[in-house]
């Protein structure tokens, strides 16, 4: 399938000379507010129950404009529509993306290849609730009938990002007595480091999330963990304290995992995007059922804005859009993403992971090169810390870099007794607009000094809510895999597969060969550079 070269389309062509005119024009933030006081009322958007502000961002309403024109073109409209209806949108795969399907709700249907997705969505969320159910209330106990008290994830990418991230940010709305862990690492360090944390084999659950049943680290960890287990309840152990959350059945059921713990992912959900599948089966003990729950009507509710407002009012939409201003026509790389809220201090990396795992692309979905950019690099911190670290290279670096920054109204913890409690959160939220304002507006404090200046003119998001509720949370993840999604669409890329990973995968197999392998074995098997790595590993290990 032939699919549109945007980068030759007369609207590329048209934001082209638009951005080359405001950069000409020295266009400055400052001149943009002054000259219009509308300007803050048109360009915050609420979406659900988020206020998305994007009114410091390098725009006019004729940029607005033109990049609705390039989304039209791109056919960004026809591309969600397709995503939510179940086409093959996934194209190298052959398998649509089917992540909205998963927090439709309980009136939703959608019949895809003659398959009732929503039963089976609906199937298996009652099996997570009545597990969970039965961990959180003890009625489920471990193979000694001691109730479980620690549940360990493993698993890797996105079969660990967003559930840590999202168990990290709801930790008010954890029940009591089960505490969560998450091991990814294929280094031993990660595994140990938990195991090793005063954990009684009789007393954990290991949940072993993947998609594939295939990813070395993910299967290296579980080896491990069953071994563990086993040595100390014994080989029967293992299949009762181990659930599996996978896409292949047969293979969980193989390991030695019970088949009734065993629960469904399916080839329709990426794993970037499957926070709300069984692969939340930790978050959900975590949580318990009506929070999860909660979380899947946030996002469902972002899902629902991003269907139902026209693009120009759209917030994933014009997010996405911003992106591909940015990236295309100021030439930027990247964007940092700093919510000032420590319980979410892992949410950049799993944004990382989604947006650059999706549009790290360099063909369209036809095959041919994309002409352009694709994804910018997305890094970040938490403020305030991230202030004392990198906000130098924001506010007077060479390199501008457009900053989300993410805050609450309302705090979920104070430290009871301090001094001044009650007045902490409004520092937090001081700094968070003060770095917005700097970033935006610049500053003259010191003068002439060219050392104290800060030139602003630097764009930024900042997004709202009253307080980090599950609901909340659910709707900042939609609310980034779509901008992700609509920013992939106008690049005309698939934003669903990953087969560079998947190449760094096999390569990390044949050298992981190579490492075991006699060093007297043919050097021509690795490139020349590998093969000294090798042989300088190998004298290490023997000295
Ligand atoms: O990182 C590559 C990847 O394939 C991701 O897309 C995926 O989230 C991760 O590995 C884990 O895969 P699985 O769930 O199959 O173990």
């Amino acid at each position: 399938m032939a699919s549109t070269d945007i980068t030759a389309t007369g609207e590329w062509a048209a934001l082209g000379r638009h951005a080359r005119e405001l950069q000409a024009g020295g266009v400055h933030l400052r001149d943009l507010f002054s000259a219009d006081p509308g300007r803050v009322e048109r360009l915050a958007v609420t979406a659900g129950d988020l206020v998305v502000d994007l009114s410091r961002h390098l725009v006019t309403a004729e940029t607005v404009e033109l990049l609705l024109a390039l989304a039209d073109r791109a056919g960004v409209a026809e591309r969600i529509a397709a995503t939510l209806a179940g086409d093959p949108v996934n194209a190298t795969e052959g398998r649509p993306a089917l992540h909205t399907a998963l927090r439709a709700g309980p009136g939703a249907s959608l019949v895809v290849g003659g398959v009732d997705v929503m039963a089976a969505v609906r199937a298996e969320l009652d099996r997570m609730a009545g597990f969970a159910r039965a961990v959180r209330s003890g009625e489920r106990r471990g193979a000694t009938g001691r109730p479980i008290r620690t549940v360990v994830n493993l698993g890797i990418g996105g079969s660990y990002l967003g559930l840590a991230m999202a168990h990290e940010a709801l930790a008010a709305f954890r029940g009591p007595g089960i505490e969560c862990r998450f091991v990814s690492n294929v280094d031993p360090a990660d595994l140990a480091t938990v195991l090793d944390d005063g954990l009684d084999p009789a007393e954990t659950l290991f949940v072993l999330v993947s998609k594939s049943f295939g990813t070395p680290e993910t299967l290296a960890n579980a080896r491990a963990a069953r071994a563990w287990l086993t040595a100390a309840l014994g080989p029967d152990a293992a299949g009762h304290q181990f659930a599996a959350v996978t896409a292949d059945r047969a293979a969980a059921i193989e390991f030695g995992v019970d088949a009734g713990n065993v629960f469904a992912m399916w080839d329709w959900v990426g794993g970037r995007y499957s926070m709300g599948s069984a692969a939340g089966l930790s978050l959900m003990i975590a949580i318990g059922e009506d929070r999860f729950g909660e979380m899947l009507a946030g996002m469902r509710s972002v899902d629902e804005h991003l269907v139902r407002q026209p693009l120009a009012g759209n917030a994933p939409a014009l997010m996405g859009l911003l992106g591909v201003w940015y990236r295309n026509f100021w030439g930027l790389q990247s964007r940092a993403v700093v919510p000032y809220s420590h319980r979410l201090r892992l949410f950049g990396s799993w944004l990382q992971q989604v947006v650059m795992e999706s549009n790290g692309k360099r063909v369209r979905l036809d095959g041919s090169p994309v002409g352009c950019d694709t994804s910018e690099v997305v890094w970040g911190g938490t403020g305030t810390d991230s202030q004392h670290s990198f906000h130098q290279f924001l506010h007077q670096g060479t390199t501008v870099v457009p900053a989300d920054f993410i805050v609450f109204a309302r705090p979920d913890v104070d430290v009871a007794g301090s001094p001044d409690a009650g007045e902490r959160h409004e520092a937090l939220v001081a700094n968070g607009f003060a770095q917005a304002a700097a970033l935006a507006f610049g500053t003259s404090v010191g003068g002439a000094d060219p050392h104290r200046q800060l030139p602003g003119n630097r764009p930024s998001t900042v997004v709202m809510a009253s307080e980090l509720t599950p609901s909340v949370l659910g709707q900042l993840v939609a609310l980034y895999e779509h901008q992700t999604v609509v920013q992939g669409a106008v690049w005309g890329i698939n934003s669903f597969d990953q087969y560079g990973v998947e190449q760094g995968k096999t390569l990390a197999a044949a050298i992981a060969e190579g490492l075991q392998a006699d060093p007297s074995r043919p050097a021509s098997e690795h490139d020349p550079s590998t093969t000294a790595l090798l042989a300088h590993y190998q004298r290490l290990r023997r000295a």
